[in-house]
This record gives C-alpha cells, sequence and structure tokens, in this order.
C-alpha cells in the first residue's frame, strides 16, 4: 500500500473513532445505554490507537523510522492495558474515584510528556519553533504537570495515604500564588523568545509543585469534585498535546474530556449548593467522612429508636415504599440486601421505589451504579425531581446510610452550611425509618433534624446487617 493511501485510512480511522466517542458519551446519559456506550467508546479508541500506531510507524516522505518502533508501541500498549485492565478488575466499588484520579495522574502526565518530547526534538534542531507550537506546548506542559501532581495528591487522600483534612501552612497562599507567576513568567518568556530547554524544566518543576499545593489544602472530602475538575485538565492537556503532535482525534477525545469534566464539575458542585472556587480555596467540612463521623453526639432532643420487628409490620403493609440509598449503603456494600428486601416487599404488592440524589455518595452515579450492580431494575430508579412529589404518598421512607442528602436545614435553615443545596424530601413521607450505625453526621459535619421528627424511627445498624435483619423479619410476617 502506498504512503498516501495509508495517510487516507489513518484519518477515515480518526473520523470514526472521534464518532464513536461522541456516541459512546451520548448514551451514556442513561443508565440503560451506558455499559454500551462505555464499549463504543472503548472501540472508539482501540481505533484510534492502532491508526495512530499506523500513522508513526510509517514512514512519510524523507523520514525514516527506526525498526524498533512497532515493538515499542506493543510493549507500551501490553504494561499500559494490563496494568489498566489489571487495576480496572481489582478494584473496589468505593475506591473507583481515587482509581479515577490515578488514571488522571497518568493521562495528564502523558500528555505533558508529548508536549515535552515534541518541543525538545524541534529546540534540538535549533532554530525558531512555530508561536502556536509553543504555546500548545507550554499549556500542554503546565496544565499536564498540575493534573500529575495534584491526582497523585488526591488520589492519596481518598486512599488515606495522605491526610484528609485540609493541610495548610503559614504562608501557603502566597507560595501558591508564587508558583502560578512563576509559570506564568516563564510561559510568557518562552512565547515571546527562543527556545530554551532550561525555561521548559523550570516550568515543569513549577507546575509539579503547583499541583501539589493546590490539592493539599482541599478536605479529602471534596476529592470528588477535585478530582473531576483535574479530569477536565487531563483532557485539556492531552487537546493541547494534540495540537503540539498535530493528531486531531487526540484534540478531539481532549476536548470532548475537558468538557464533559468541566460540566460535571459544574453540576457538582451546583447539586452541593457550593462555588468551584469556595471548594478550591479549601477548608470545608471536616476533611474526610470518618473524621466528620467521630465528631459528632449528635442532635439535641431525643429521638425513637425502633428495631427490624416493628419496621418489618409498617413495611410488609405498606403500599408504597421509598428507599433512599446513601453513602453508607455504599460502605456497607449493602446493594444486593437492599434488593432482597425490595424484591420480599413486591412479592407482597407493595411498590417500591428508589430515590436518587445527584451527590449521594462520593462520586456521581454512585448510587446507580451500586444498585444496578445488584440488578436493581433502572425504572425503579427515580432522580430527585421525579422522586420529589411522591414523597407524601409514600407509607414508608427508608433511608439506608444517606444523611445530608435528607436533611430538611438545607431548606429551612440558612445559617446551615448545606442550606439552599436541593434534597430529598423525605420527611413528607408518612414514616420515615433510617438505618444508620450512630447518631454521627454525615460528609458535611452537621446534625440532621430529620432524626428528631415524630415520624422517624431509627434503626442503629450497619447498613448490611439492618437490611438482613429486616429481610428476616419481613420473612416471619
Ligand atoms: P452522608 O451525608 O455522608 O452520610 C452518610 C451516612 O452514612 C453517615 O451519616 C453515616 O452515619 C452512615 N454510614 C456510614 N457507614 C455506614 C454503614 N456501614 N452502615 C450504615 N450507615 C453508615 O451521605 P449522603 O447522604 O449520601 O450524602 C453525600 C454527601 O457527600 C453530601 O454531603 C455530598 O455533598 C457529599 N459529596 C458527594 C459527592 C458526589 S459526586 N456524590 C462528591 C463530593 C461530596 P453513621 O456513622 O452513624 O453510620
Amino acid at each position: 500500500m502506498d504512503q498516501s493511501t495509508i495517510e487516507t485510512l489513518v484519518r477515515i480511522a480518526y473520523i470514526v473513532a472521534a464518532a464513536m466517542f461522541v456516541i459512546g458519551l451520548h448514551r451514556m446519559n442513561s443508565p440503560a445505554t451506558a455499559r454500551s456506550g462505555n464499549l463504543v467508546s472503548a472501540l472508539g479508541m482501540a481505533i484510534a490507537v492502532v491508526a495512530a500506531g499506523v500513522d508513526v510507524a510509517t514512514p512519510s516522505e524523507g523520514q525514516e523510522v527506526s525498526g524498533l518502533a512497532w515493538p515499542i508501541i506493543g510493549l507500551g500498549i501490553a504494561i499500559g492495558g494490563g496494568l489498566g485492565l489489571l487495576t480496572a478488575r481489582r478494584v473496589q466499588m468505593t475506591a473507583m474515584p481515587q482509581l479515577v484520579s490515578l488514571f488522571n495522574a497518568v493521562g495528564g502526565g502523558a500528555a505533558a510528556l508529548v508536549a515535552i518530547e515534541d518541543y525538545g526534538a524541534l529546540a534540538g534542531f535549533g532554530g525558531s519553533i512555530p508561536l502556536q507550537t509553543t504555546v500548545a506546548t507550554v499549556l500542554g506542559v503546565i496544565i499536564g504537570c498540575v493534573t500529575f501532581s495534584g491526582s497523585l495528591i488526591a488520589s492519596g487522600k481518598l486512599q488515606g495515604l495522605v491526610p484528609g483534612r485540609p493541610i495548610t501552612f503559614a504562608g501557603s497562599q502566597i507560595v501558591t500564588a508564587i508558583l502560578a507567576l512563576a509559570a506564568l513568567a516563564g510561559a510568557a518568556l518562552l512565547i515571546v523568545g527562543q527556545p530554551n530547554l532550561a525555561i521548559l524544566a523550570l516550568i515543569i518543576a513549577v507546575a509539579l509543585i503547583f499541583g501539589v499545593t493546590m490539592v493539599l489544602p482541599i478536605g479529602g472530602a471534596d476529592m470528588p469534585v477535585v478530582i473531576s475538575l483535574l479530569n477536565s485538565f487531563t483532557g485539556t492537556a492531552a487537546a493541547m498535546a494534540g495540537f503540539v503532535i498535530n493528531n486531531p482525534v487526540l484534540i478531539i477525545a481532549g476536548a470532548l474530556v475537558g468538557a464533559a469534566g468541566a460540566i460535571l464539575t459544574k453540576l457538582m458542585a451546583d447539586a452541593m449548593n457550593r462555588s468551584i472556587l469556595n471548594i478550591l480555596v479549601g477548608g470545608f467540612g471536616t476533611g474526610d467522612a470518618a473524621a466528620g463521623a467521630a465528631a459528632g453526639d449528635g442532635p439535641g432532643g431525643s429521638v425513637r429508636e425502633v428495631t427490624a420487628d416493628d419496621v418489618a409490620i409498617q413495611l410488609a403493609y405498606a403500599q408504597k415504599v421509598i428507599v433512599v440509598p446513601g453513602y453508607g449503603l455504599a460502605v456497607a456494600q449493602a446493594q444486593h440486601n437492599v434488593r432482597e428486601l425490595a424484591e420480599l416487599l413486591e412479592a407482597r404488592g407493595v411498590t417500591v421505589e428508589y430515590a436518587i440524589h445527584p451527590v449521594a455518595g462520593r462520586m456521581p452515579g454512585h448510587m446507580n451504579v451500586l444498585l444496578a450492580e445488584a440488578n436493581v431494575p433502572y425504572p425503579q430508579l427515580k432522580e430527585m425531581e421525579e422522586i420529589n412529589p411522591e414523597f407524601s404518598r409514600a407509607d414508608v421512607a427508608l433511608v439506608v446510610g444517606a444523611n445530608d442528602v435528607t436533611n430538611p436545614a438545607a431548606r429551612t435553615n440558612t445559617s446551615s452550611p448545606i442550606y439552599g443545596m436541593p434534597i430529598l424530601n423525605v420527611d413528607e413521607a408518612q414514616n420515615i425509618v433510617v438505618i444508620k450505625r450512630s447518631m454521627r453526621p454525615g460528609y458535611a459535619g452537621i446534625d440532621n433534624e430529620l432524626y428528631l421528627n415524630p415520624k422517624t424511627g431509627m434503626l442503629f445498624a450497619d447498613a448490611k446487617d439492618g437490611l438482613a435483619q429486616l429481610v428476616a423479619a419481613v420473612k416471619a410476617v
């Protein structure tokens, strides 16, 4: 096959891959089509990787390609693909955010390396480098390096390797500002001056340190939003690297990830009623869920404790039960137990639905993914807007390990940190049952007045144990 035919085929493959990314992303709009969307995107990426390999390993006019090109590409695919497959298969659902963060680090780092390598090669030839290449290199390197180090810290915080609480030191904001200025000054020097590898090295070092100082002051519990932001950075850095090496599919894939990550970050911040700036400045809440839980003694007032037998009777004779899953359900891995309970109730003629708050749990789509894993039928999962009018018609709202997303203070208490956050109207149900281990608060570190509501019964238990008790008790009714 001649050179120009190969080039045409590579371009066609890039267009097909880009179209598959867009179709895949679109299919992720609904849980019912998300798996196939993922598959379509992965297939598109496989096509893009093969096409890029052919592109790189095929010599163009006057160019020589080393015989090692294919073996090196193959080795890279085997190592990267193998590690990716292994970690993705082994990871626990609750550890998914830190894995995504690690992948962001790798993506950002790779994008920066691509830009650095290309710039280094061009600078090595002497002479000037086109302005657009320098601008794309500088942006790609800065964003890629910030993403690399920032994502490693974010992942470490979630994994407990770095303390989850906000870490600040005297003058930390000044240091961050100086680092940002140094990176900008270096960028300006490279853009207006001659190619200079020493300045590029300075920019790399400064951006790497900036990534660390940017993420350290942010509490562990805010990490999902930060990870989503860094994911958007990864995409942007990849798009910049695409401009540097003139690869259209890298530009398109990077732009899609950049835009999707930015939209998700905004949605998450809105659903928590916080601004992205407020999250990045750091210091919110208690740092992480465990620390938060240990801090509180519970709201003042009396709570009504109930037993599994009491609740089983309420559930078994109800017409409509709305299950409200939260972070505690995910931690306890109680998704299968909740489905088992729901099936028992349905067999008795009870209508069961699940109320899904957009930020229930610790990552976007956390509850949908967990419940889908347990084969809960998709039509039973109701988004907040759809389910909220239903609570007043429900005989029982069964809250399993959810806290902040049910807290009426978000509607009524202007001084509450979650005031204005849209919540599930659990308090409108005829009866409320809450399964959690204690009166300790959730992620936001605040008390929940729902627990003092006379309609509320507290079943103090681990989510899995509590649900297992309910299953046994309903069977006995
Ligand atoms: P939270 O408000 O964090 O409450 C979770 C509750 O689960 C805790 O009060 C805890 O009480 C209970 N729990 C923990 N382990 C348990 C177990 N093994 N069994 C039973 N209960 C257990 O959770 P939520 O209602 O899902 O709200 C999510 C929060 O995370 C929101 O504030 C949201 O803004 C924040 N957030 C979410 C995201 C995304 S994208 N989802 C991102 C960043 C932040 P006990 O200790 O008493 O058991």
